[in-house]
């Protein structure tokens, strides 16, 4: 795999693919610009060697026409505010605003095209908007890896039109490469993944591939009550996946042939119904009432994971242990945050739900990496090669 200190682009025309795909408030206002931030080395590596940029990236999930919701100006502003550099914004994608402004485009000027997902074919891996994308440079980086899983024009199709020396990874894109591919291949031992969520179905590959991988598993979040579950206890109203109870009980056969201690929650905090301000309770694992439902871990659980990875050296934290978006219960994924910040250990946050609420606590600097990507991360958890990753690799490579 190439990488940006790989290509001799200097004083040429550079086409990045970011992921600025960042959330806004009811005003339009980006409430969480971190995957703005962290594309910003890959573009003033790009402006250092006077290129001519052209960014281009996907916001949310536009339907392929032009929609003011979904337009790229909050992330202009913010580009503009964070590089102290002009950055114009096309009023197309590959329109006669773009592809003019992009052939006039000089050196250390910076072009962003509107979201790209405004094109029906970006997410068909359309070959001819990828050649047309691919028109507009003489280079192609992707800095994008939280789109990374996806096969789309500007991710997937558009490198075949760039020969293996003018296309390669952007730094971010590298170190997210670097730092999985570390974890998945040789973690510093004893391994800790903690993996939580609401459903098992969305993590089940994940476990599967992590599990021969790892030295201990925590199981957090809703999650755990299709565990308790088919373990034969009585989990109340809590979300329970009953199609999932065998594939439950197999990881826990699995875990045991392999050795792999695996720890589920011992204590919740219950409310009668999914609501803010409902009534709580703190109870044991083995005292939930019926009709109420389990909404987050209690002290225990924090107490027995924080046990648990104290002699840890390398952890990895995907998915919430309740639901941390309400206040009354945030407490168990904030503590476990807290604990987890305090390790020595190397500490690895899944993109999504559990970066935000790292950034919630605040704890974000204590993190060794905190990926980009959501869906991308999870599927290099799960064994899979990324198409957008598997695009750029040269024969030879052993990148992910
Ligand atoms: C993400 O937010 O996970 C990425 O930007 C990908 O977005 P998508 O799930 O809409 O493809």
């Amino acid at each position: 795999l190439l990488t940006i200190k790989d290509l001799d682009l200097a004083g040429k025309k550079v086409f990045i693919r970011c992921d600025f795909n960042v959330p806004l408030d009811e005003f339009g206002n980006i409430t969480d610009d971190r995957r703005i931030r962290a594309a910003l080395q890959t573009i003033r590596y790009c402006l250092d060697h006077e290129c001519a940029i052209v960014l281009a990236s996907h916001m949310g999930r536009p339907k392929g026409e032009y929609s003011e919701k979904y337009s790229l100006k909050p992330v202009a502003k913010r580009l503009h505010a964070l590089l102290h550099h002009d950055v114009t914004l096309a009023k197309d994608v590959v329109g006669p605003d773009a592809t003019a402004k992009a052939a006039a485009l000089q050196g250390g000027e910076i072009l962003l095209l509107e979201n790209v997902r405004f094109e029906p074919g970006e997410t068909k891996n359309d070959p001819e908007l990828a050649k047309k994308f691919a028109s507009m440079a003489e280079f192609y980086v992707n800095d994008a890896f939280g789109v990374s899983h996806r096969a789309h024009a500007s991710v997937e199709a558009i490198t075949h039109y760039f020969d293996a020396d003018h296309k390669g990874a952007g730094f971010l894109l590298q170190k997210e490469i670097k730092y999985f591919h570390k974890l998945l291949k040789k973690p510093t031992r004893p391994f800790m993944a903690i993996v939580g969520g609401s459903k098992v179905s969305g993590k089940l590959e994940a476990l599967i591939n992590l599990l021969p991988k790892v030295d201990k598993m925590v199981i957090g979040g809703a999650m755990a009550f299709t565990f308790l579950k088919a373990a034969g206890l009585e989990v109340g109203n809590s979300l329970v996946e009953d199609d999932l109870l065998d594939d439950a009980n197999h990881i826990v056969q699995e875990a045991k042939r392999l050795g792999v201690k695996l720890y589920l929650p011992v204590d919740f905090v219950v409310a009668p119904e999914f609501k803010e301000d409902a009534p709580v309770k703190y109870v044991t694992y083995q005292e939930i009432p019926a009709d109420w439902m389990g909404l987050d871990i209690g002290l225990a659980s924090t107490r027995l994971f924080r046990e648990a990875l104290s002699d840890c050296q390398t952890i990895l934290w995907n998915g919430p242990m309740g639901v941390y978006e309400m206040d009354k219960f945030a407490r168990g994924s904030f503590k476990l945050a807290n604990y987890v910040a305090e390790s020595y250990a190397t500490k690895i946050i899944g993109g999504g739900d559990t970066a935000d609420l790292i950034q919630r606590v605040g704890v974000d600097d204590e993190m060794t990496f905190i990926s980009t990507g959501g869906g991308a991360s999870l599927e290099l958890l799960e064994g899979k090669t990324l198409p957008g990753i598997a695009a750029l690799q040269v024969d030879g490579d052993d990148d992910e």
